[in-house]
């Protein structure tokens, strides 16, 4: 297995970075691309392992899609022109495609085969395959359809009212998506807000959806239109670097066009709660949703509590979290966030063993962590456990270690954030 090493920076993190697009509108742009008739050309689009899955699964459905450094093209036909695959369908890592293509297959009249590699296939895909099934999907797979390798057969779906039993935005959106190829009107009513790229993008490719407080409705056999979308900056890539300027005494990073969709920025709030020096520059909305620059100056960190509805608003944020709360004045709780545990990997389990391999003091709880503040980090070895997250928390952790870090299977990264090693060179070079 591959592995890196990296050396701990005593001077402070300056500069500007561009973060790569984000990950979750890129999946969507690219699926209601694929739905939609007309063309679809999308830029800053995410060529991370995960949206490439995505872009290989409709072209298996007969999509055309060109795919170039700089735009992707989206030949949409509609819906009703997608074609049954004569092969596999293979989603790789990635629990976004897996869920929300789901729900498209779902109301698709053929036959289809899913499977993802050894993560995924441990992930819970009950949570979609349960509401599916009552759409009138027919679905079989491992664990009587919990578990990948699943296969559909789509056709007529009925709507459903339906309440998400878990704090999921994959889940929402697999059954809007499933709506949306209905006949009627299906119904969610989500208790907790989570991120909302697909009601917000579905009206951009020209849906209707009907949106009163915590129920959205949308009515099946809408068509959507082809529409181009410039893909901001992903604050959950973001975080990382925000983190790094955060930890290290003295550091004042520049981060361009980051994505600023309030169901996303938990992670600012936190971040200011914990006594961080941030900014935003040139605030902007584009295509329905908010982008701008974020400016990130140290000062010292104290701890925090992070619980209820703030939790599923930076979900994907709580390991670089963890790794601040090590360095803060006091103690810091993460309660609410057992959907942690149904991560690329347990991340509760990961990030606890990760930070007490390099000498912080964590206690794993049932639903989150209690990290003890202001504890020296020594260097060791560490694993990414296959999830690009921690394989950045553990690369970002070094940056203030006393000795060296050495990761185990840092490619990982690859899957959100390609250019993930250039940018910490790039913001650490002049100290090098
Ligand atoms: C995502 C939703 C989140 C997040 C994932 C991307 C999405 O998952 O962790 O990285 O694009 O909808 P859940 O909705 O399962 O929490």
């Amino acid at each position: 297995m591959a592995k890196r090493t990296f050396h701990p920076v005593n001077s402070p993190l300056t500069g500007e970075l561009t973060v790569p697009g984000d990950k979750s509108i890129s999946h969507r742009a690219v699926i209601f691309g694929s739905l939609a008739e007309g063309t679809t050309e999308i830029t800053h689009f995410l060529h991370g392992e995960d949206c490439l899955r995505t872009i290989d699964a409709f072209r298996a459905m007969g999509v055309q899609i060109e795919v170039n450094e700089e735009k992707i093209i989206v030949h949409g036909k509609g819906a009703s022109a997608l074609e049954e695959p004569s092969r596999p369908i293979n989603l790789g890592n990635s629990g976004t495609t897996a869920r929300l293509l789901l729900g498209v297959l779902a109301g698709l009249p053929h036959h289809f085969v899913l499977y993802g590699d050894e993560s995924l296939s441990r992930r819970p895909m009950d949570r979609v395959t349960v509401p599916l099934r009552q759409m009138g999907a027919e679905i079989d797979g491992r664990s009587d359809g919990k578990l990948l390798p699943l296969a559909i057969r789509g056709g007529q779906l009925q709507p459903i009212s339906f309440e998400p039993p878990v704090k999921s935005a994959q889940v929402k959106s697999c059954v809007l998506l499933a709506g949306l190829l209905a006949d009627g009107q299906t119904v969610i009513t989500e208790k907790t807000p989570t991120r909302n790229h697909t009601e917000t993008m579905l009206e951009g490719f020209g849906a209707k959806l009907d949106i009163q407080g915590d129920v959205i409705s949308i009515n099946g056999k809408q068509a959507l239109k082809g529409t181009n979308v410039e893909v901001p900056g992903d604050i959950s890539s973001a975080a990382f670097f925000a983190a790094a300027a955060a930890l290290v005494p003295g550091s004042s990073l520049l981060l361009k066009r980051v994505g600023l969709n309030p169901t996303r920025t938990g992670i600012l709030e936190v971040l200011k709660n914990m006594g961080v020096n941030l900014t935003i520059l040139n605030e902007e909305v584009k295509g329905g949703e908010a982008l701008g620059d974020i400016q990130i100056d140290y000062a010292p960190l104290k701890g925090t509590i992070i619980a209820g509805d703030l939790v599923p608003r930076l979900i994907d944020e709580l390991p670089i979290v963890a790794l601040l709360a090590t360095q803060a004045e006091g103690e810091t709780r993460i309660r609410d966030a057992e959907e942690l545990r149904y991560k690329e990997t347990d991340r509760i389990a990961a990030v606890t063993n990760t930070l007490k391999a390099l000498g912080a003091t964590v206690k794993p709880t049932e639903d989150g962590m209690i990290i003890q503040g202001k504890t020296p980090l020594r260097g060791g070895n560490t694993d990414s456990f296959g999830d690009h997250r921690i394989g950045m928390m553990a690369a970002i952790a070094s940056l203030i270690t006393e000795g060296e870090v050495t990761l185990t299977n840092p490619d990982c990264i690859n899957i959100s954030y390609p250019a993930f090693f250039n940018h910490l060179e790039k913001v650490t070079a002049v100290h090098s």
